[in-house]
């Protein structure tokens, strides 16, 4: 089964030709990373219209790609929640059109499961070779999510924690910003830290009691703030409107090291506690952040199996949906022609 998928659910533009829910045939990305960076985060109403121009010419690069017209497909896939409104309904219009205008099935995929899924997908002449052992721990680490789950199935996802205040890959931006880095901050961070200690600053672990799944780490940014423009009353107002903080090259790596330790020390650590609540046989990590080569170290020595995204899987992208389409596809489970778009704000999740 071959499946056209679309993902518009915050700023990028994708779409993806997957093979039997694992082989890739395109995965094609329209990045919007050049419209937000001056404002060092994604402004809804300017992803919503650069959906709209990116659409089509992305649906028709990710065809092309593939060598498959709209014909060729069994069913067209997209994320429909959760997302931002304005740049949801763009991808299910889409995909609603597409679908009636080929007589094809629409399937509905949530985009935090696909994030989970997209550690199944390889490239088509060389498929991913590992599949999790059920149950699984898995976390969405990402711009919009820090999550863990219990899975039982690829369709049997329980929601088992999540962050309080920022998400994970949230911190890593707003960190990058108040250090005067550019944006999307995670890579940038990650790779300046390979440069620093990350003993150099004790940063706070933020673990909410001795059982909590939750995480916050909205502590852990101010902290970074009054490292680098210093503590409020002791002489300091800390703020960043005089510009990047005055510190050399060096101290900079070291706290762009030591912020990373504290990240992913806290989501270890979850990981630790979430695997023994579940009786986890392997672990699963997706999302935008499951490309930090930080945490990618750290896991090496989890104990258990850990699956982790190839790389170009782990940022939104259209692969991962079309990949769990397949799934649902195969159990029967098409949507109708009035699927929503479902926004964060309605959003219950695990449901
Ligand atoms: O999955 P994604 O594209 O979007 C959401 O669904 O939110 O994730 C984007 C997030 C951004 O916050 C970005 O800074 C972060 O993932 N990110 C990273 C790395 N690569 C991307 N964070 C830490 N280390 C990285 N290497
Ligand atoms: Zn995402």
């Amino acid at each position: 089964m071959r499946i056209l998928a679309i993902e518009s659910t915050c700023d990028e533009t994708g779409a993806a030709v997957v093979e039997g829910g694992r082989g890739v045939l395109s995965n094609v990305v329209a990045s919007q990373v050049e419209l937000h960076a001056k404002y060092r985060g994604v402004v809804p109403e300017i992803a919503s219209r650069a959906h709209i121009e990116n659409i089509l010419p992305v649906v028709r690069e990710a065809c092309a790609t593939a060598g498959v017209e709209l014909r060729d497909v069994d069913a067209v896939a997209v994320a429909h929640r959760p997302g931002l409104i304005g740049s949801l309904l763009v991808g299910v219009t889409a995909a609603k059109s597409l679908a009636w205008a080929s007589g094809k099935p629409l399937i509905g995929v949530d985009h935090v499961h696909a994030h989970l899924y997209s550690v199944m997908l390889g490239d088509v002449a060389k498929p991913q070779a590992a599949v999790p052992a059920f149950p699984a721990v898995g976390l969405v680490c990402s711009g919009g999510h820090t999550a863990l789950y219990e899975l039982r199935d690829w369709l049997d996802v329980r929601l088992i924690g999540s962050t309080i205040d920022d998400a994970v890959g949230e911190a890593y931006d707003k960190v990058a910003a108040l250090l005067g880095l550019g944006y999307p901050g995670g890579p940038i961070v990650d790779r300046l830290a390979a440069k620093g200690d990350p003993r150099a600053v004790e940063f706070p672990r933020s673990l909410l009691g001795k059982e909590s799944l939750d995480f916050s780490f909205s502590g852990l940014k101010t902290a970074v703030l009054y490292r680098v423009y210093g503590v409020p009353g002791r002489g300091a107002r800390p703020s960043t409107a005089g510009g990047p903080p005055k510190i050399s090259e060096q101290e900079l790596a070291d706290v762009a090291a030591s912020f990373q330790a504290a990240c992913v020390d806290v989501i270890v650590r979850k990981l630790r506690r979430a695997a023994k609540v579940v009786g986890a046989r392997s672990v699963i990590v997706g999302g935008g952040v499951s490309a930090n080569r930080g945490l990618r170290e750290a896991m090496k020595g989890f104990g258990l199996p850990v699956l982790v995204p190839g790389l170009e899987y782990c940022t939104d992208n259209a692969a991962m949906s079309g990949g769990l389409a397949h799934v649902y596809a195969e159990r029967g489970i098409v949507s109708e022609l009035d699927l929503d778009a479902v926004p964060y704000s309605q959003f219950v999740a695990g449901v």
